[in-house]
């Protein structure tokens, strides 16, 4: 298994460019089983995911051509409605295929994706809702089957905020005959990037970034051609990465609206950012201020955001509050970051970070997408060498991160394991 080694120190500078979000572009790769045209996907990230889904949808006799940039997909001859459970253990975003094929072809079989290292992850909402819309549910030998001759519009409310579990139900609700109305819906911009590309389709959607989506079900959708939003986490990412090493950066290919709430928390912690159409530039004098931070969906801080905070308030001036309120198992970068010396108390679903001047280089072992993440920034300010072991957990969601970094003057290498 491949590893990182980093050299700690030295501020971050230069430019650097944002590459397509990863969770717009996992539905969207599923949306094309809605239609039998062909759907061209530009500006799609070069990830681990991106290429299992891809897989998954060839399996199922989806014609994929292209790969990291534009991806063609064309499902007009799909022969088999299955998420088999060795592609859908690796990667849980997979149940997006299962509204999609319902709604088109009135049948799925989709392995019930496990729990993850965050947390147990359960897709009760995602059934709940098909079966609103008449699809007979049953799990048989860990496996999904779902079927409806043909899925009706239904009024749904989400007992909790879940965005895949919108953005599934929603692709579902194009297709279905009548109105479909989903209360407590998931706000976040790649939901609305998702329903703008149905839109290009033919569906009828009114009120995606709100927390009620009307969709007028259509008999059929075409294809489109849409270019997908940037990665807003991979951006607050490397703007946190610069607000703990210092430096000058500037991001392009980015939008600055998608992510006021991280912007709130950099300014708070000290510093100071200039906002473009499609660039962001930071500045970080000296050690930021430590911030508070509770996450909650969006438009409030997001989860993806929390590990790389508390990365930063593990070297801030002063200490601060980091409440986890989506995930019930987002703090596996803690002990990781102890190693380094980072001073952190747990109490439930809350830490308590004491900002520390110095961190010392250590070896450590990634658990989860978010958290590898917050690793590499801690070993970038720690003094000394760091290896970060298990890095295929980074691979799956950010694009050449290593290049990315190193182009901004950081000190880091792979190490093919
Ligand atoms: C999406 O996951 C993202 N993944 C996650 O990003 C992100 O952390 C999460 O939303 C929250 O913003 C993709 O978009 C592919 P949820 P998702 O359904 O949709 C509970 C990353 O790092 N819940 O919004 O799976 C659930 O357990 C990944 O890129 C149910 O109880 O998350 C959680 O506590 C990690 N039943 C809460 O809702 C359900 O049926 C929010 O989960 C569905 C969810």
């Amino acid at each position: 298994m491949d590893k990182f080694r980093i050299q700690g120190g030295g501020p971050l500078e230069g430019q650097v460019r944002i590459s397509g979000a990863k969770n717009a572009a996992l539905p969207l790769l599923c949306a094309s089983l809605l239609t039998e045209k062909s759907l061209v996907l530009e500006n799609v990230p070069s990830l681990r995911d991106i290429s299992t889904t891809a897989h998954l949808l060839a399996q199922m006799g989806v014609e994929v051509s292209g790969n990291a940039g534009l991806i063609e997909l064309k499902a007009s001859r799909v022969h088999d409605c299955v998420a088999p459970y060795d592609l859908v253990k690796t990667m849980r975003a997979s149940i997006l295929v299962l509204g999609p094929l319902v709604a088109r072809f009135g049948e799925a079989r989709v392995s019930l994706p496990g729990g993850c290292a965050i947390g147990s992850r359960p897709v009760d909402l995602h059934l709940k809702g098909l079966q609103l819309m008449g699809a007979k549910i049953s799990i048989e030998h860990g496996d999904i089957h779902a079927r409806a001759e043909k899925l009706k519009g239904a009024r749904i409310f989400m007992d909790l905020v879940s965005v895949t579990g919108t953005e599934n139900l929603m692709m579902a609700a194009t297709l279905a005959q009548g109105v479909t109305v989903i209360e407590n819906a998931a706000r976040e911009p790649e939901v609305v990037d998702l329903a703008e590309a149905l839109m290009k389709m033919g569906a009828h959607i009114e009120g995606a970034g709100t927390d009620v989506i009307t969709i007028q079900g259509v008999d059929s959708l075409e294809g489109c051609r849409h270019a997908i939003m940037p990665d807003r986490i991979e951006t607050g990412t490397f703007l946190v990465a610069v607000a703990a090493t210092g430096g000058k950066v500037l991001l392009t290919h980015t939008k600055a609206g998608l992510l006021d709430a991280v912007i709130d928390k950099l300014k708070e912690a000290g510093a100071v950012l200039s906002l473009g159409s499609d660039t962001i530039e930071i500045v970080q004098d000296g050690r930021p201020k430590a911030v508070n931070i509770r996450t909650a969906p969006y438009p409030a801080f997001p989860t993806d955001m929390q590990a790389q905070f508390m990365a930063m308030n593990t070297v801030a001036q002063g200490s601060a509050l980091i409440t986890e309120t989506i995930f019930e198992n987002r703090f596996m970068h803690v002990q990781e970051l102890r190693r380094l010396g980072a001073r952190i108390d747990i109490e439930g679903n809350t830490a308590m970070v004491h900002g520390c001047a110095q961190l010392q280089g250590a070896t450590l072992m990634a658990t989860d997408l978010r958290a590898s993440a917050s690793l590499l920034m801690a070993a970038l300010v720690a003094s000394g060498e760091s290896i970060i072991e298990r890095i295929y957990h980074i691979d799956r969601g950010y694009e050449d991160i290593e290049h990315k970094f190193a182009g901004l003057g950081a000190k880091i290498e792979r190490i093919p394991g």
